[in-house]
């Protein structure tokens, strides 16, 4: 149980860890590469330690020393059989990744997880992967792990994506490095572009037109040196805290703004938000800025469309400001909302009437109108971390105490998050 006190106001700086998708990708590529990876600012939360450990159980020597990470890869066809289920904790990103390395190996390998990862969709990557030729059971017949993986020899393809996803476009472009000829895949709407840019500077032959991505297939990929920015979806926690918390100004260092990440700061705005960027720079071919954040009256906003995949992780701490925000705040084609670690159309609707929030869900998304004061309440976080995180942050801003059932799990995606957050 974690107890958050309201505020009257937060001021100081934060350094915001690393990157989550792209410390899952440094790992997975660099275990496929050949020649030494080394990782800097790496998020050392329990999802891209799941990685870690399934690489290391298939062979990979990978070093850890705090966030900086060394991994000796050992080439596209270097894993070996891992001797015991591989254990994806919690992590979405890990499971549908690795699930597209795997198919192609020369052996089986089992993935499993917690409660959470058993219950999430994965027939949108065992369909794809069987088309390229893959040989994927779920063993309780639902669509959802676990898997088990009997690696075959693929076919390249051309995948249309029902739902715009990172992670299953990248599932497919890595099952695509060990396919018999080109694989592509469109979306719907262009997701995170992660796999793209880091594929490519490890050396694949990838490219991009539009919402298509296609890869080549048995390239030499070789190891990187890769300095992690820190994750827009965790600096979103405190984005929101400076915006709405009275009398802030909060200083947000080192945050990745790769425009298919960028959704919260363009909403923000919209919403009438009060967000300097500052020393805007590259890292790791990732452009990076620092934001200075001052509390904002915001008002409503529409959130729909292609800006969705750009936001989707920070969805919940955004109906959080849409609920201080004066007017309706209207959120629709997020039905994705459903299927991460929590379903978060329901957990975020049940949490802000707890407080005693105005919230309609829907289908696809949800409606508030804001303007209420919130008060305090007991917050059920379900085991979601950015759930946990983003009622945190609602509850420095109304005007008592709130006890956050299973505040712990933002261990996830932050371990730090409370200590950042107190040091405000
Ligand atoms: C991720 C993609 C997103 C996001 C997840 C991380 C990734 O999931 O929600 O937290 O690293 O590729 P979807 O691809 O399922 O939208």
């Amino acid at each position: 149980m974690i107890e958050i006190h309201a505020k009257s106001s937060l001021h100081g700086e934060v350094t915001i860890p690393g990157d989550k998708s792209i410390s899952h990708r440094s790992i997975m590529f660099g275990s496929i590469s050949d020649g030494m990876t080394e990782v800097t600012h790496f998020l050392e939360g329990a999802d891209c330690l799941s990685t870690i450990a399934c690489f290391q159980n298939m062979g990979i020597a990978i070093e850890r020393d705090h966030d900086t990470i060394r991994i000796h890869g050992k080439g596209l066809h270097g894993l070996t059989a891992p001797a015991q289920t591989l254990d994806v904790g919690n992590s979405g990103t890990t499971t549908r990744l690795i699930s597209g390395i795997l198919a192609g190996q020369d052996f089986s390998s089992v993935l499993d997880g917690d409660a959470s990862i058993e219950s999430r969709p994965m027939n949108r990557i065992i369909t794809p992967l069987t088309r390229m030729g893959a040989d994927i059971t779920n063993e309780n017949g639902n669509g959802c792990a676990p898997l088990t993986i009997h690696g075959k020899k693929l076919k390249g393809i051309h995948y249309d994506s029902p739902v715009a996803s990172a992670q299953v476009k990248s599932c497919v472009l890595l099952a695509g490095l060990y396919a018999d000829g080109e694989t592509s895949v469109t979306e719907p709407v262009l997701s995170r572009n992660h796999t793209e840019l880091m594929l490519s500077a490890f050396g694949a032959d990838i490219s991009s037109h539009g919402t298509t991505a296609s890869i080549q297939p048995e390239p030499v990929l070789s190891g990187q040196k890769i300095e992690v920015p820190g994750d827009i979806s965790s600096a979103a926690y405190f984005i929101a805290a400076g915006l709405i918390v009275p009398n802030s100004e909060v200083l947000i260092k080192n945050v990745g703004i790769n425009p298919t990440r960028d959704g919260i700061l363009r909403v923000a705005d919209a919403m009438g938000g009060n967000i300097e960027r500052l020393n805007c720079r590259t890292v790791s071919g990732e452009p990076v800025c620092d934001l200075l954040v001052r509390t904002s009256s915001l008002h409503g906003t529409t959130i729909e469309g292609e800006i969705i995949p750009t936001l989707i992780d920070e969805l919940p701490v955004i109906a959080v400001m849409a609920a201080f925000a004066d007017g309706t705040t209207t959120i629709r084609d997020a039905a994705e909302l459903k299927v991460k670690e929590s379903n978060r159309i329901d957990t975020v609707t049940e949490n802000l009437l707890a407080m005693g929030g105005d919230v309609t869900p829907a289908e696809d998304g949800m409606i508030i109108r804001g303007g209420r004061a919130l008060h305090p309440a007991q917050i059920h976080s379900h085991l979601d971390h950015r759930i946990a995180m983003s009622f945190a942050v609602a509850a420095l801003a109304c005007g008592g105490s709130c006890e956050i059932e299973d505040g712990e799990c933002v261990n996830i995606s932050y371990p730090e998050f409370y200590h950042d957050l107190n040091r405000l």
